[in-house]
């Protein structure tokens, strides 16, 4: 079987002096796809990595491969995950992971939230907005966390992010307007627990618990290695708080058309209610299981790398049977 690896690598990032402290982040090093490649020929598949721009369609079409394995964030737009699943829907070329539909709804985390409410799933209380003016008439509690409606890789969340008072809140929002140019989420602060809940294929795995000394996990902490940000798994939690929770983090998923991999984000004030952060419809795959958790919880499932990248493909194809049926 031919699979071709789509991703947009970080040594690629259109990199400008304007760019915003971690603007690209959430794109993926070398050392990954070049270990996604080395799972995938252990399995026996045919694999070859493209950028996923433009530019390699025609070198993609010719290769003519039984399946994508889409890793592409994309550079530009609001939704810019959504744009590789487009272009291959156009191609009629299958891939692994979330259509358009999916894609678009997890990248606006504003529009997930919505669905959430929607389904009955719960999340902190928030209000977003696109320019200083929306600021009157909030109804929420402080604190208030603030961070871009529609990014990953906590890009654009500081040591400031937790807000206050009214001051402290027009500043980081006007921050996330001028160099993010981003819509600005803003939510209750939920203080207590944080949990990461990965799903593969249609099983979901252990929960892994994240520790960070300054109560929330910011941006410089995910690139700091040495940082005192610490992450355990399986969580110690009940046993049906563990269910409770790891059921919140399949609905989720469903709701959002989500497919074949994802990462829901969660936390837990002090009184054990669950409110889902975000859900993450490519999370990282860095082998090192410290910086990418799914790859963390997987190995805590008894799961290897390769287990991964296999259980990923597998159930993408088992999608494109049932369409075939
Ligand atoms: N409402 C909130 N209350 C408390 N902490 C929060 C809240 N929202 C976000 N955080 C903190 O900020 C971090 C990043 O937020 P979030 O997961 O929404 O952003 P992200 O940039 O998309 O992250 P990822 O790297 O997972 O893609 C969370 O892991 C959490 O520590
Ligand atoms: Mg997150």
């Amino acid at each position: 079987m031919k699979v071709a690896v789509l991703a947009n690598l970080k040594e690629d990032a259109p990199v400008s002096p304007d760019d915003p402290p971690g603007r690209w982040d959430d794109l993926d090093e070398r050392l990954t796809i070049d270990t996604i490649l080395e799972s995938m020929r252990e399995i026996g598949y045919e694999a070859k990595y493209f950028p996923a721009d433009l530019r390699s369609f025609e070198e993609l079409k010719e290769f003519n491969p039984d399946i994508v394995f889409n890793s592409s964030e994309g550079h530009y737009g609001e939704s810019r995950e959504a744009q590789m699943p487009a272009v291959l829907d156009l191609l009629r070329i299958p891939y692994t992971c979330a259509g358009v539909l999916g894609m678009s709804l997890s990248h606006n985390k504003h529009i997930a939230k919505q669905m959430f409410r929607y389904a009955g799933l719960p999340t902190a209380n928030f209000f977003v907005m696109s320019s200083m003016s929306e600021l009157d008439g909030l109804g929420l509690k402080f604190p208030m966390f603030v961070k871009p409606a529609s990014e990953g890789s906590s890009i654009g969340i500081n040591e400031k992010a937790i807000v206050y008072d009214r001051g402290e809140l027009e500043y980081q929002a006007s921050m996330i307007l001028n160099t993010i140019h981003s819509k600005v989420l803003v939510e209750e602060y939920i203080e207590g627990r944080e949990f990461t809940i990965g799903i593969l294929g249609n099983e979901v795995l252990p929960i892994v618990e994240i520790i960070s000394p300054t109560g929330f996990y910011d941006r410089e902490q995910k690139e700091d290695l040495h940082s005192e940000v610490y992450r355990i798994c399986p969580a110690d939690l009940p046993v049906e708080k563990t269910h409770e929770l790891q059921q919140i983090a399949l609905k989720a998923k469903k709701i959002l058309n989500l497919e074949d991999v994802c990462r829901m984000d969660l936390r837990m004030d002090r009184e054990g209610n669950p409110y889902i952060l975000e859900v993450n419809p490519i999370p990282l795959m860095h082998p090192d299981p410290e910086q990418a958790s799914l790859v963390y919880a997987s190995r805590a499932a008894g799961f290897t790398y390769t287990d991964i990248v296999r259980k990923i493909i597998e159930s993408a194809l088992s999608r494109l049977d049932s369409v075939t049926c």
